[in-house]
């Protein structure tokens, strides 16, 4: 079974990109995905700064690191804040790309050669592009694999049913094929 974390870049009620992660959960583990998710709320990481990190590397930021160490792949969902990721998000990937345990300065051992899928919804007609285009140069950068799919869903507010399923049955496509590619390209990689 393939190993696949999803995290969505939003705390807040009624998130619309925790409902994209939500639906994206089924598809995966449609294809046979082990799927754990990931909610921010239960992680307490404050504002990453070396400062904070010389003097104490905090609890929950391990945790989440150990957490993303133990998967094949990782599913990000964000929504767009002035056209990037979210800090909540950013913060998160932040911290768990930080060494410990003695690691060398760039190990990045939660994300090296795992591959990774992206997905944003957002109020506005271009569903978070911007910040999609963004979130994958910093998934390269910490070396991971960025599958070529990723589903972008505007007008968010009137895109998912009652059942948080997204209506649109192109966007119901686009979120099928990209779990099943993150789930064939996880499990290759790590084969
Ligand atoms: C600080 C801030 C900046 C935002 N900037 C953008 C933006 O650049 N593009 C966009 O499409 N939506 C933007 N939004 C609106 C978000 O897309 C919208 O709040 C969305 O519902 C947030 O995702 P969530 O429902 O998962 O919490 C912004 C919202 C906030 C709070």
């Amino acid at each position: 079974m393939v190993r696949i974390a999803v995290v969505a870049g939003s705390v807040r009620s009624g998130s619309f990109n925790v409902m994209l992660a939500r639906a994206a959960i089924r598809h995966l583990e449609a294809h046979g995905a082990t799927v754990t998710w990931v909610d921010l709320a239960h992680f307490d990481l404050p504002l990453y700064a070396t400062a904070i990190e010389a003097e104490r590397f905090p609890a929950d930021a391990l945790r989440l690191k150990q957490l993303f160490a133990g998967q094949q792949g990782i599913l990000f969902t964000s929504p767009e804040y002035n056209g990037s990721v979210s800090p909540l998000l950013k913060n998160a990937i932040d911290w768990a790309s930080r060494p410990t345990d003695g690691e060398g300065p760039v190990a990045l051992t939660a994300y090296r050669g795992k591959a990774a899928a992206i997905m944003s919804a957002s109020l506005s007609p271009f569903g978070g592009l911007r910040g999609l285009m963004q979130l994958r140069q910093i998934l390269t950068t910490i070396q991971m694999l960025v599958i070529p799919d990723q589903l972008a869903v505007p007008n968010a507010h009137q895109a998912f049913d009652n059942e948080g399923r997204l209506r649109d049955p192109l966007q119901t496509s686009l979120l099928e094929s990209s779990a099943a590619r993150l789930v064939k390209v996880a499990a290759a990689l790590s084969g």
